[in-house]
């Protein structure tokens, strides 16, 4: 097994392994903040939620649809654009998430969904949008945004459900206590991932209800790691992708992250797609612990980071450093 000890020293400036090993804490801290805050929502009738964010603030939203669209009495809608869809109006509940509070396809939203007079949820840790909305639950300031997605996506699922939105009780209190006890073997199960994954590039495969886990697991992989890696999900891709499997692909490595509340269909579907693609690459099968489907959803999400931050520093990369984002943005700003 590689020893990283001298690795970390060298590699990981800003100590992100900290932020992952205290992420169930996290989980914990997030739930009482969005408990406890004192929410005025106009007491009326919604017909739909809109969520918007970018990168790392912006997959919260995938996780809200990914956790609540068959138990929410309303359509659950994701934006990642300047653009602000039509629908939304003052039958809108609508989220804006920005760990910063100052990214630009969030804030031209904001204004627009305010002039429609949308009953606005803010998460922030700082920033314009903080200073500008006055429904805005603030996080803790001054980490990178990937490392804090129990503060940016727990309020909404807690919000959704103070809105009275669900048909079924939302049934979290026990996911803080769950990744505490899975934290060292999610860490184990990601350095094994890592060292499957070294050298090559990754095809992440996940059941359309875990999809915000397989596009987690990617953008992880590009701004930890520094690597390039392709997404989907099934069924959707057994309808189109499995015909593009060629036979000689020895670069990719194949993931799939399964869990036991598939579907005899999807199970089939998994098999099939699997043994497709094993035939040249490899492929690795990674199984979801949990309970509930948030549990299981979130344990993924720990082994992904895990193996994202090994990955990093196999590949002699400071997992914090953002290098091309950072000079977009100053370019964008000038
Ligand atoms: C950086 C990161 C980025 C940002 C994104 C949007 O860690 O994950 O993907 O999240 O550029 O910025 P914020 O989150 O400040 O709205």
């Amino acid at each position: 097994m590689q020893n990283y000890k001298a690795l970390i020293e060298r590699y990981d400036k800003s100590n992100m392994l900290a932020l992952l090993h205290s992420f169930p804490e996290q989980c914990e801290l997030a739930l009482e903040i969005a408990l406890r805050y004192p929410l005025h929502l106009k007491k009326k009738t919604y017909e739909n939620i809109f969520i918007q964010g970018m990168g790392g603030s912006g997959i919260s939203g995938v996780i809200v649809k990914d956790l609540l669209q068959n138990m929410c009495k309303v359509p659950i809608v994701v934006n990642n654009d300047y653009a602000l869809p039509e629908f939304v109006g003052e039958k809108t509940l609508a989220f804006f998430v920005s760990y910063s509070g100052n990214t630009e396809e969030t804030l031209t939203c904001f204004r627009k969904a305010r002039a429609r007079k949308a009953s606005i949820v803010c998460v922030s840790s700082d920033g314009k949008l903080a200073k500008m909305c006055r429904n805005c639950i603030r996080i803790p300031q001054g980490k990178p945004p990937r490392t804090m997605l129990g503060f940016l996506s727990l309020p909404l699922l807690v919000t959704v459900a103070r809105a009275q939105l669900l048909k079924k009780p939302l049934a979290l209190n026990s996911l803080p206590r769950f990744l505490k006890r899975e934290l060292s073997g999610a860490e184990r199960a990601g350095k094994k991932l890592a060292k499957n994954l070294y050298g090559k590039i990754p095809v992440i495969y996940a059941a359309n209800s875990y999809q915000s886990l397989a596009l987690r697991f990617h953008t992880q992989l590009a701004e930890n790691s520094g690597m390039f890696s392709h997404w989907n999900v099934l069924p959707e891709a057994n309808h189109n992708e499995i015909v593009g499997f060629k036979p000689k692909e020895k670069s990719l490595a194949f993931v799939f992250f399964r869990s036991k509340d598939e579907t005899d269909r999807m199970q089939k579907r998994f098999e099939f797609t699997k043994k497709l693609v094993s035939k040249r690459s490899e492929s690795v099968e990674i199984w979801l612990k949990g309970k509930t489907h948030a549990e299981r959803l979130f344990y993924g999400i720990l082994i992904g980071d895990f193996a994202s931050y090994y990955l990093a520093l196999l590949n002699r990369k400071d997992p914090s450093d953002i290098k091309n984002i950072n000079a977009l943005k100053k370019t964008l700003s000038r």
